[in-house]
């Protein structure tokens, strides 16, 4: 082993040895049970979206020695069938002059050598130590035989020195690779970059791809493009852009745009930029293509400016979402929706049937919330209840995060007013209109993701109810609800060594 790997080793190890020791005082009250995390400590975006060696790979933004962002590492789980994960050691670290302070976000890819390459950005900022002196960001590649153990070979494209230049996506299109990522040009313009390769190793500058018409927009983290049908979907997380009505609430929101592009030319841009998820906790996701050609996305769930109680005291920070199959509808609305393969964590299902809830009355479904999954439909062209609601955690003290549809805004909420602990608010994507209201949610400890009318839109937040009985209830309001179906699965955990 050479010098440089010896130390990188010990560097892997000593943050899977934090992590472990930081375990033992996990508290699990809200920590997933269906959703990737780290054992311990902190995750951010997910990296090296991948399949390879007959698994699926999945690493994360991870640090592994406090429940809040730190020197980046990628953290990584595995998975035969994306609903039953082990664990696999820390891949990469801090470990040369490139990456002195953080190996950042980027994609992985297998070549024809039959290896896995991971693409990340090197981060050292200029005092060592904080951004107020800038940073120098270069894209650097590692490769592993085994997906696990990784091999750095140092910086692949160097830059002009631009003060963001970082996360690459990098893909293949007959027999050339190409790498996208984001940068914020001299005069402050998010821009997505792209490179071009025949060899994996060497880059070459091929164009400036995509310039946000937003000027708000000064760096575009995290981009990712993909073709779905003959369209190009681009996804970006603009830094920069301010508050707008229910639309980019969050410090840090996720969104797409969509276009045609095609080998050596430009991105040519059809749609508005338009948000993936509406919710409070969703950000910089990554996608990749299932070896069945399905595009599939995981989301990071988190907040880089409100922290989480979960950090403060329970020794974790930071989930993935559930992953997501994307397609396009007719109007290049992307929609995004469990892949069918989270079906196999359902148990028992427990039937309502059709049945019509009163004026003002609040019904109870479960005296306790498991990690479940609801499905409700409801039909509106005879429900006349201002919202249709589901409490969801309610415990004695009245405390619960409240979902729903909104009859008045048109919307699909999530209000967290009443939220048990952490951070409050409300968030609302637009509901697509027409009589039938079809509602999914997913409900882990800490989580709710809420799906609708099978994925044209989704809002997804953190829950951190109170302690004590928790129950799930629909309530009415100034009118009735006609349900026409109400379904509820426990969901099992994902981790094979929790399983019973
Ligand atoms: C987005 C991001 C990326 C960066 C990483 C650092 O959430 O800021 O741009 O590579 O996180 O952890």
């Amino acid at each position: 082993m050479s010098d440089a790997a010896a130390v990188h080793a010990e560097l892997v190890e000593r943050a899977e040895q934090a992590a472990m020791k930081l375990e033992k005082e996990r508290n699990n009250r809200w920590y997933p049970s269906f959703h990737v995390a780290a054992r311990s400590g902190w995750i951010n975006d997910p990296n090296g979206l991948s399949f390879f060696n007959g698994r699926y790979q999945v690493f994360y933004q991870h640090h592994a020695y406090s429940a809040y962002w730190g020197p980046m590492h990628w953290g990584h789980v595995s998975s035969e069938d994306m609903v039953t994960f082990r664990r696999e050691h820390v891949a990469l670290a801090p470990s040369i002059e490139a990456d002195r302070d953080g190996v950042f976000s980027g994609s992985a890819v297998v070549g024809d050598d039959g290896k896995l390459y991971a693409y990340y950005t090197g981060h050292r900022w200029n005092n060592m130590f904080n951004d107020d002196d800038g940073a120098l960001q270069v894209q650097c590649l590692a490769t592993s035989e085994d997906g696990v153990v990784f091999t750095k070979h140092g910086v692949v494209v160097e830059g002009p020195g631009l003060k963001h230049f970082r996360d690459p996506k990098v893909f293949r299109i007959d027999g050339i690779w190409y790498m996208i990522f984001g940068a914020c040009s001299e005069d402050n313009r998010g821009q997505v970059w792209m490179y071009t390769s025949t060899d994996m190793f060497n880059w070459e500058f091929d164009r400036i791809l995509f310039e946000d018409p937003n000027p708000d927009a000064f760096m575009l983290e995290c981009p990712d493009i993909f073709p779905l049908g003959d369209k190009w979907v681009l996804i970006y997380c603009p830094m920069g852009p301010r508050k707008d009505a229910y639309q980019a609430r969050n410090s840090h929101n996720a969104g797409y745009v969509v276009g045609d592009w095609a080998p050596g030319e430009d991105f040519k841009q059809l749609t508005d930029y338009r948000l993936i998820d509406w919710g409070h906790n969703f950000y910089a996701p990554q996608t990749f293509e299932a070896p069945d050609g399905r595009r599939i996305c995981y989301g990071w769930m988190g907040s880089f400016t409100i922290g989480t109680p979960s950090q403060e005291t329970d020794g974790w920070g930071g989930q993935l979402t559930v992953p997501r199959e994307l397609s396009l509808d007719e109007d290049l609305n992307l929609i995004n929706y469990p892949v069918a393969e989270i079906e196999k964590l359902r148990g028992e299902k427990t039937e309502f049937g059709s049945f019509v809830l009163g004026l003002n009355q609040d019904k109870v479904l479960l005296e306790q919330t498991p990690p479940c999954e609801i499905l409700l439909d409801v039909d509106l062209s005879v429900t006349d209840s201002e919202r249709v609601g589901l409490k969801i955690g309610l415990t004695e003290d009245g405390s619960h995060t409240y979902v729903g549809y909104d009859s008045l805004a048109e919307r699909i909420f999530v209000d967290r007013r009443l939220a048990g602990n952490g951070d409050r608010g409300y968030r609302a994507a637009p509901f697509p209109g027409g009589d039938k209201l079809s509602l999914r949610i997913l409900i882990d400890r800490g989580s709710v993701e809420v799906f609708v009318n099978g994925g044209v839109q989704s809002v997804t937040s953190f829950a951190f109810p109170n302690a004590g009985d928790r129950s799930v209830a629909l309530s009415s309001e100034s009118g009735s609800i006609t349900v026409d179906r109400l379904d509820i699965y426990p969901l099992d955990t994902i981790w094979e060594d929790e399983r019973q």
